[in-house]
């Protein structure tokens, strides 16, 4: 039974609104748990209120992850929050629209028929480039031990385009790295210079389409040529890993002549991101392998405490299984038709918006027709090297356009960078430019010291 003052204090609750809680007056102790807690309309109202001063994710130009989802693929995800993706004994549909995808990403991406082309889900693209790099690492280890030979020293040979989970792999892992410096002229792998540094201690050589840096397309088709060539002049298959964090979803759609996947003969894995061109909220991320024979067995764990036995070729244990699904969601509801049509759209767009800064006299495109949506842009003499100032002045407006130096070599070089996702219409990019004029007009005082700071993605 309910005293009068119990009874008293439960009506007070109920009728006071939210802003007249104790809680908005409270200071919050952010970093140690209160003993007490909060009521749950207050602690979403404070939280969501505190958020407001985050960026808008829609204006954020420098993020390559998706922003916006379909209201019936936002309630596919919202109902699948609670599934792990790794309880497929639990959840075997689940399971069975991830084979789904892996099986289409294979046919898009041209894995050869007769091949047991096998794959995973995971994260993102990180965790599918550490993956990736993880089995030809542990494949050339079993080559050479096999052949009695040492394997003490792996080597990995990149350009100095790659982003910086590259590194981080050869870092963790212990594997040497060797890159490629860009120069002032060139933002790409210098396949010359690339196969120069391989030997007979090469994991592998990654090849990145839709660079971080300037969205440009490392040469695959020469890579690739260059290492046949290797292979029969000195007897070693150095594998290709193909960083398709956004051209994989894009390249299929925007340009299916363009070879750059498993039609070529050494490109062995190739990773891609669902939550960037895939349209999927993050994270998702996918591996393929070209055949089962590239991911070594004992890589691949077999568990049964989850109630059948099953295989897992992953970093993390759990993941969610919503956007998994949400993946699937996308490749059956859009079909090729819809991400053709989608992606051509932001492509248009960029090509737009590339042109437009061509033609400005203060601004310079890397590239004035982009091959991807990805748009990186200099300030002409006698601005160049005061990105940041720009960037700082379209903040104002709300954008975020991050501004940064390139990696070694080009590190003298500047840019800005807006990535064309799905929701950055033509209307937003003449506000954009627009806005860019305007913010302008900060060249006129005098330069500020200059500091970099790396892409945002
Ligand atoms: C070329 C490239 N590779 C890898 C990554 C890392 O991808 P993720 O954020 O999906 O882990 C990115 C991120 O932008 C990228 O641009």
């Amino acid at each position: 039974m309910l005293t009068r003052r119990h009874h008293a204090r439960k009506t007070e609750e109920f009728l006071t609104p939210t802003y007249g809680t104790r809680f908005f007056t409270n200071d919050l102790e952010a970093f140690s748990m209160s003993e007490n807690g909060t009521n749950p309309q207050s602690a979403y109202q404070i939280i969501h209120d505190e958020l407001e001063l985050d960026g808008n994710p829609s204006l954020n130009l420098a993020s390559f992850v998706t922003t916006w989802m379909e209201p019936e693929a936002q309630k596919l995800i919202s109902e699948n929050l609670q599934k792990n993706l790794v309880d497929q004994s639990e959840y075997p549909q689940t399971g069975q629209l991830q084979h789904r995808v892996i099986h289409m990403l294979a046919s898009l991406f041209h894995a050869p028929e007769d091949q047991d082309v096998t794959g995973t889900s995971t994260i993102g693209s990180s965790e599918a480039i550490f993956l990736g790099l993880l089995a030809h690492k542990k494949q050339w280890q079993s080559n050479r031990k096999k052949r009695g030979l040492s394997t003490e020293s792996p080597n990995l040979v990149v350009g100095g385009d790659v982003h910086v989970v590259w590194e981080k792999f050869c870092r963790y892992f212990d594997v040497e790295l060797r890159m490629v410096p860009l120069s002032k002229e060139r933002f790409v792998l210098d396949v010359a210079v690339a196969t120069s540094l391989v030997d007979e201690n090469t994991i592998a050589v990654g090849a990145v389409l839709g660079t971080t840096f300037t969205g440009q397309l490392d040469p695959v088709v020469e890579l690739n040529e260059a290492l046949e060539k290797r292979f029969l002049e000195k007897g070693y298959f150095v594998p290709i890993h193909v960083d398709g964090a956004s051209g994989g979803f894009l390249l299929p759609f925007l340009d299916p002549e363009f070879v750059w996947d498993f039609r070529l003969s050494h490109v062995r894995s190739i990773n891609v991101s669902g939550h960037k061109f895939g349209l999927v909220y993050p994270g998702v991320g996918w591996l393929l392998f070209r055949d089962r024979s590239d991911l070594p067995d004992d890589l691949v764990f077999r568990v049964n405490y989850l109630g059948a036995e099953e295989e897992t070729y992953t970093l993390n244990f759990s993941s969610n299984a919503a956007f998994v699904i949400a993946q699937y969601y996308n490749l059956l509801r859009l079909g090729k038709q819809g991400y053709r049509q989608i992606l051509h759209n932001c492509l248009e767009n960029a090509r737009f918006f590339a042109r437009k800064l061509k033609k400005s006299s203060i601004f310079i495109p890397v590239d004035s027709h982009p091959s991807l949506p990805i748009v990186a842009f200099s300030l002409r003499p006698p601005h160049a090297g005061r990105e940041m100032e720009i960037s700082s002045e379209l903040r104002k407006f709300g954008w975020i356009v991050p501004a940064y130096s390139l990696p070694p070599k080009a590190e003298n070089i500047m840019v800005l960078r807006v990535v064309v996702r799905e929701q950055v219409s033509r209307n937003m990019l003449e506000h954009l430019l627009e806005h860019l004029d305007i913010s302008s007009k900060i060249l006129k005082n005098p330069s500020l010291p200059v500091q970099g700071s790396p892409p945002v993605c």
